[in-house]
């Protein structure tokens, strides 16, 4: 709780976990150097948004598993005035994209075939996203917000612990596509430690989309490295595919919860039309102390309706009819809530049928200004690196995005997510995402920017990051930190972080039927939160990456 702070001795906050403080504008991002980027822009004059580009396409430069050209993504904005909306950049699949094409002639699912190489690649959004949300709001030049990534690129940084770590676990992939060999693995002499990064290749394709902005990549040199690279590897993008993108402006998605509205991501995504389905769900509950079994079991119960109705219904709007205003509605969330059972004691769950029924690597960051606009942006290649693929004399590696579609009915994504009909694949559609970049506001003010990556997790982490702070009235640094469980209808397991939860309370959750997972943590969430009566920015970056939250 922000406001009912208690002080310490030395005059600052007493939590346990501190969070970095900032008059007047805060950055927060799962890589150090983005960070500085953004703070860079904003320090510069810019603004949030100005900022949120630089971080953007800093992060393509220096976290290559997650930080992209080559993926997609949701922003969501938030103009200090009020107005607000949604940049769904997300990738679509090419023309040529058919639903059975992960599947051999007897139907069954080519092993690896919509995760690695570029078959698994869908039409990248990244470039036009953060185009447009510069049109519309940008402050600075669009060459200046592109400066830092550009030198980051071109001069190269020292490769952290954490990077060198992240391209050996995937040396394996990587090493089979000669042109990531030679970037990301020095042709087999793995970067260590402190060594310098540099990517000329990548610092002269940033160089052309500073000049000539996205046309650069959509229509110029870069897209026909892209297409050569994709026959060379026969894939399905072509140049019409890229030519045909455009990035969408889409309404918020808009909840309420306990005085607070909530503001995020609409379809394609599943992140919104869960988090506010499980904040409905939860709102009227007494949950009881944090992380106890009693909370857990009614956070948890609500979860598995939420990702039971995600695979029954949800895919992208523009193509199938999602009923997104029933399974955000009160009354739908009224009819749930009576479901949850006492113990978890067998019960199976199912699809509800909400009124209008008609039919591992991702980052996020969070930028507040001085003026008091506000950025939640996640953005991803898929799994870590995304297909492994780089195109050639460009230095960026492509998505695997087409694994986030239903490559068969009832066979998981690498998510371990069950999809629906919803989520076939169409020519130009749009994966199913969990993305959840999302923005609380109270009594007109934002309170809470964040998001998380994660996969399917990513909706239950920053569910549980919201509840930290607006029902626990943790400090937004103990908030991010707090141990987190997950529960996603199928598998029926309930993943627990390993380190957070006490023997007592494991042992009741498994008398109670629930079956534990555990692993070693869930998502990244990069948190802002703003003090409603101060002003002032506490930014959390979360342990379990290795960001950084900074500000002026
Ligand atoms: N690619 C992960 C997601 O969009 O949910």
């Amino acid at each position: 709780m922000v406001l009912g702070l208690l002080l310490s001795a030395s005059g600052l906050p007493a939590a346990a976990f501190r969070p970095v403080a900032a008059r007047h504008a805060m950055v927060v991002s799962s890589e150090p150097y983005a960070c500085e980027a953004g703070l860079e822009i904003l320090r510069a004059g810019g603004n949030a948004v100005d900022a949120a580009v630089a971080v953007g396409f800093a992060l393509a430069v220096t976290l290559p598993e997650a930080g992209n050209i080559g993926g997609g993504g949701f922003m969501v904005i938030r103009l200090a005035g009020g107005e607000c909306l949604v940049v769904d950049y997300r990738e679509e699949a090419p023309a040529a994209a058919s639903r059975g094409m992960y599947l051999d002639a007897e139907g069954t699912l080519i092993p690896g075939a919509s995760r690695e190489g570029v078959l698994a690649a869908g039409v990248p959004g990244t470039v036009a996203g953060l185009a447009l949300a510069h049109r519309k709001y940008g402050k600075l030049p669009w060459r200046r917000a592109l400066a830092p990534a550009i030198r980051l690129a071109a001069r190269g940084f020292p490769v952290s612990f954490e990077l060198s770590q992240s391209l050996l676990a995937d040396r394996d992939s990587l090493g089979k596509f000669p042109e990531s060999r030679r970037i990301f693995l020095r042709d087999g002499r793995p970067y260590e430690p402190g060594e310098i990064f540099r990517q000329p290749e990548l610092a002269k394709t940033l160089r052309q989309i500073a000049r000539d902005g996205p046309a650069a990549f959509y229509q110029g040199r870069i897209a026909q490295a892209i297409v050569a690279t994709i026959e060379k590897h026969h894939g399905l993008i072509q140049l019409s595919d890229l030519r045909q993108y455009q990035a969408k402006v889409r309404e918020p998605l808009r909840g309420s919860f306990r005085g607070y509205d909530i503001l995020t991501v609409p379809p394609p995504s599943s992140g919104g039309v869960g988090l506010i389905e499980m904040l409905n769900v939860l709102e009227p509950l007494d949950l009881a102390a944090p992380n106890s079994y009693e909370s857990i079991r009614v956070i948890a119960e609500t979860m598995r309706h939420a990702y039971a109705d995600r695979a029954a219904y949800l895919g992208d709007a523009d193509f199938a009819p999602v009923p997104v205003r029933g399974l955000t509605s009160k009354e739908y969330a009224a009819e749930l809530r009576s479901e949850i059972p006492k113990t978890k004691a067998e019960v199976a769950v199912r699809a509800g049928r909400p009124a209008d029924f008609e039919a591992p690597e991702t980052t996020h960051f969070s930028v507040v200004d001085a003026e008091g606009n506000a950025v939640a942006n996640t953005y991803t290649l898929n799994g870590s690196y995304g297909c492994y693929v780089a195109v050639e004399g460009a230095g960026f590696l492509l998505n695997d995005e087409m694994d986030d579609f239903t490559a068969k009915l009832g066979e998981p994504n690498m998510f371990g997510l069950i999809q629906g009909e919803a989520n076939a694949i169409e020519p130009h559609k749009r994966p199913l995402s969990s993305m959840t970049p999302a923005i609380v506001v109270q009594g007109g003010k934002v309170r809470l920017v964040l998001g998380s990556p994660g996969g399917g997790t990513i909706i239950n982490t920053v569910l549980q990051v919201l509840l930290n702070v607006l029902v626990y009235h943790m400090d937004v640094r103990q908030a991010v930190t707090a141990p987190r469980f997950h529960h996603q209808w199928m598998p029926d397991q309930l993943v627990m972080e390993r380190w957070g939860f006490s023997a007592d309370t494991l042992h009741k959750l498994e008398g109670a039927g629930y079956q534990l997972e555990m692993r070693d943590r869930m998502g990244a969430c990069e948190a802002i939160e703003i003090d409603p009566t101060t002003g002032w920015r506490f930014g959390a970056a979360d342990p379990r990456a290795a960001g950084k939250a900074a500000g002026y």
